[in-house]
């Protein structure tokens, strides 16, 4: 069940930092501690500053959601960019197709409870990543 969302469009560096800014205060307000806020915050800041860096614009969702009596936040990060084509090979640590560190969506993946890469999708990049309370 979907409690309720916030939808940030993501077209400039500072829609990167507003999307980690509202995810922190968000986080807070759910209840997270301060090491879950954390996580939350960076595994956004990765993924909004993939679709800023490889797809130019995208949108990030923070929403809440509960299942089996559980409370989390969901992030969903989507793009309409070039794809991912090989999900293993990005996953892997140190992988990266532009010179940079590639630990940000293997990090991302690691600090997730559920972590689903949508492989169905012909154009673009959507992850959905959960973090339970
Ligand atoms: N939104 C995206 N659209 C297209 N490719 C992406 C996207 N996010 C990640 N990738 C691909 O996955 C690789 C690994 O990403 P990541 O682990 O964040 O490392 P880095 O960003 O440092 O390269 C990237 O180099 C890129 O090829
Ligand atoms: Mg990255």
């Amino acid at each position: 069940m979907t409690l309720n969302k916030e939808k940030i469009s993501i077209w400039a560096d500072s829609d990167v930092e507003y999307a980690v800014n509202r995810t922190n205060l968000i986080a807070h307000n759910f209840g997270f501690a301060d090491r879950e806020r954390n996580v939350l915050t960076i595994m956004v800041s990765e993924l909004a500053r993939n679709i800023y860096k490889y797809a130019k614009t995208g949108v990030i969702v923070i929403q809440k959601i509960e299942k089996n009596n559980k409370k989390g936040l969901e992030i969903i990060a989507e793009d309409n960019g070039p794809g991912i084509s090989d999900i293993e090979l990005a996953l892997k640590d140190g992988y990266s197709s532009n010179g940079t560190l590639g630990l940000g969506l293997a990090a991302v993946k690691r600090m997730s409870d559920e972590f689903v890469f949508d492989e169905t999708r012909n154009i673009g990049t959507k992850i959905n990543v959960v973090k339970w309370l």
